[in-house]
Formats: structure tokens, C-alpha cells, sequence
């Protein structure tokens, strides 16, 4: 049911798996959400938000779209988000994910003083900072020790967050968000890539998969469950930093028996390891300790990760069967 709130969302990265999730959740509590995506996506324009074109690497474009935005609350989501990518594209990664949520804060502030009023930011900070762990389970406490580019342009974006609470007294709030899959997933995360593959393997559209490291263990949920969490962080009455996490972890090697096992299937007979998908450093574990957030939020995931599995699984089974029934069709060149 809808509940009229008429407040307006600004979500940076609308077009991406979180960006999604959240523009359906802020409609369904009466938000009017506005939206920025660097080109065009299929499927965040038929959710119906107001979207603008824009770059987090380029910021020239920013207060004009907050002053057509006028919003209440801005979720800055948009990064380069892929972790193997980034050693590939550090200074880039650095810019847009780092330098990109500066960029937003920065233009935050400047429109809360022309707007005079107050305007509540969310950072999408993420597990990936904890990298070479100290401790286990993480929580809000726990030192990062960031292994990647993308890591610590994160770490970076965590740290200028407080510090525009902690110099303006802005409403700004991090969230430390573990791993979080969907059928909304991009293909080239790794629960996205198994799931999908299984399928195409089920249905003989494809014959093996290549992965990198089978022992990594990350702690899974699931994405609709998560952007509930960051509006609830913009609707507590004082801002903070909260981990969003199910606390349990699983292996790469245990995605890839749920997924397969879902579809009667074996994947030793179907899964090479190729070591050009290992990273030159590795996080070998993550397992997120929620507590903050069930006591103070009052949240708690929904969905488990045998579930979120299977969910995407029976996704993509659907997907390939469309596949396929594409290629029997005799179409005409
Ligand atoms: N992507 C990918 N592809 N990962 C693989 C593969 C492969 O072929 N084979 C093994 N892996 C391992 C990676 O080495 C990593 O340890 C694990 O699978 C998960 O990889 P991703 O799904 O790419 O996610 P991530 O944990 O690196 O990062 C994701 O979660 C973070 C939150 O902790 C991303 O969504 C980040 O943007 C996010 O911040």
C-alpha cells in the first residue's frame, strides 16, 4: 500500500541492481524519485522515476539536477562497483567511486544551503573495506584493511562521509553493506555468473564456466532485503553508520552447489578454474555482524541464501528458455 509521504529521493546509480530495489520501495512509501544513470539501461525506465544523464566523474552537471531534484533525501549508489575491474582501472575507480561521492556530498551541501532545508545523505559504503580481516564476525568497530583500488576508494568515500556529518552537521550516514544478490544482479559478479550459467548448462546453451577463486567466502543476501536497510538509516533520528549483513558465509564453492544442485546437475563436470580471474589480492572471508542494525533499525533479513539461489536460478532458467526458444524460431535475416 502506498503511504503518502511527499518526500523526493535523488539515487545516484538508479540504473543498477540497488538503484532499482530502491526506486520501487521509495514509490511503494510515496517518494517521488528522481534518478541519475550514465547512459541508458533497460529496466529502471519502466519503474517510472524522473532520470537525468550524468557521470560521478564529471560533477558539472550536479546542481542543476539537485535544483530540478529538489530532494529530501539523496542515496549516492553509483560507483565502479566491480572489484576485479578495478585493478584493471585503479585511477578511474579512484575518481568515480572515491572522488564521485565527494563530488555528491559536496553538492549536497551546497543545495541543502540554497534550499534551506535539511537534506539526508546515504553513502553505499561496503564489506569490501574490512578486506584482510582482523576479526570475525565485522561489525561497525572492526579496522579496515582495504585490498583492492576499489576497496580503498570506498574506504576513502567512507571517511569524507563522517567527516561532512562531523564538520556540518549534515545527516549523512554510511552503510556498510556485505555482498547482496538479486536476479537483478550484474552477470559479471560471481553468484550472477554461476546462476546463469547453470542454467544455459541445463539447457545445452553452453558447455562449461570459468571461475576464479572457488575458496572465497562472502556473506550473501539479498539486495531487496538491503535498500530496505538504507532508507531506514535516512529515517533514524540521528545519523550513523550501520553494517547490513546476514552472518552467515558461504563459499564460492557452495554457490556453485546450490545453484547446480537446484538443476539435478554436477558442476565439477562443467567448472574449470582459470587463474586470469584470480585478483592480485584476494579477501578470503567476510561475515558481517548486524546487531546495530536489528536493535537500532529494527532490521533483519528476509531471504536465505539457499533461497536466494534458488530465486535466481528459476530467473535464469526463464531466461534461457526465452534463449532458446529465440534461436528455434526460423526467423527471416
Ligand atoms: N566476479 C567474479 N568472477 N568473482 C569470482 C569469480 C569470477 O569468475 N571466480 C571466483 N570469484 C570470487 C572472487 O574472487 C571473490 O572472492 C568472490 O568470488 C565474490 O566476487 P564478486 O561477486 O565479484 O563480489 P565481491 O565480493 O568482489 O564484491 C561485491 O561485493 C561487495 C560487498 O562486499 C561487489 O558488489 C562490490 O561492489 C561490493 O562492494
Amino acid at each position: 500500500m502506498t503511504e503518502l509521504t511527499g518526500k523526493r529521493a535523488l539515487i545516484t546509480g538508479i540504473s543498477g541492481q540497488d538503484g532499482w530495489y530502491l526506486t520501487e520501495l521509495l514509490q511503494q512509501k510515496g517518494y517521488e524519485v528522481h534518478g541519475i544513470l550514465p547512459s541508458r539501461a533497460p529496466g529502471i525506465g519502466e519503474a517510472g522515476p524522473q532520470l537525468y544523464y550524468g557521470d560521478l566523474a564529471d560533477g558539472t552537471t550536479l546542481d542543476s539536477v539537485f535544483d530540478q531534484a529538489q530532494p529530501d533525501e539523496v542515496y549516492n549508489l553509483a560507483a565502479q562497483s566491480h572489484v576485479r575491474l578495478s585493478f584493471d582501472l585503479p585511477i578511474y575507480t579512484a575518481d568515480v567511486t572515491g572522488v564521485g561521492a565527494l563530488r555528491v556530498l559536496e553538492a549536497t551541501r551546497k543545495f541543502q544551503d540554497r534550499a534551506g532545508k535539511q537534506v539526508k545523505f546515504y553513502q553505499a559504503s561496503s564489506s569490501e573495506m574490512f578486506g584482510k580481516v582482523v576479526e570475525t564476525p565485522q561489525s561497525e568497530t572492526t579496522p579496515f584493511h582495504p585490498r583492492s583500488p576499489y576497496a580503498c576508494a570506498k574506504v576513502y568515500a567512507f571517511w569524507q562521509t563522517v567527516n561532512y556529518r562531523e564538520s556540518y552537521g549534515m545527516f549523512a550516514v554510511n552503510g556498510i553493506l556485505f555482498n547482496h544478490e538479486s536476479p537483478r544482479r550484474g552477470e559479471a559478479f560471481v553468484t550472477r555468473k554461476i546462476t546463469k550459467a547453470a542454467a544455459r548448462i541445463k539447457l545445452g546453451l553452453q558447455k562449461s564456466l570459468q571461475l576464479g577463486n572457488l575458496e572465497a567466502r562472502r556473506d550473501w543476501g539479498f539486495a531487496g532485503d538491503y535498500v530496505d536497510a538504507m532508507w531506514r538509516m535516512l529515517q533514524h533520528d540521528e545519523p550513523d553508520d550501520f553494517v547490513v549483513a546476514t552472518g552467515e558465509t558461504y563459499s564460492v564453492r557452495d554457490c556453485l552447489d546450490a545453484a547446480f544442485t537446484h538443476l539435478d546437475l554436477d558442476w565439477q563436470k562443467f567448472v574449470q578454474t582459470d587463474t586470469s580471474l584470480y585478483r592480485p589480492a584476494e579477501v578470503d572471508l567476510l561475515r558481517g555482524d548486524a546487531t546495530k542494525a536489528r536493535e537500532n533499525l529494527g532490521w533483519e533479513p528476509k531471504v536465505s541464501f539457499a533461497r536466494l539461489i534458488r530465486m535466481m536460478v528459476d530467473h535464469d532458467l526463464d531466461l534461457a528458455r526465452r534463449e532458446l526458444r529465440l534461436q528455434d524460431m526460423d526467423l527471416p535475416e
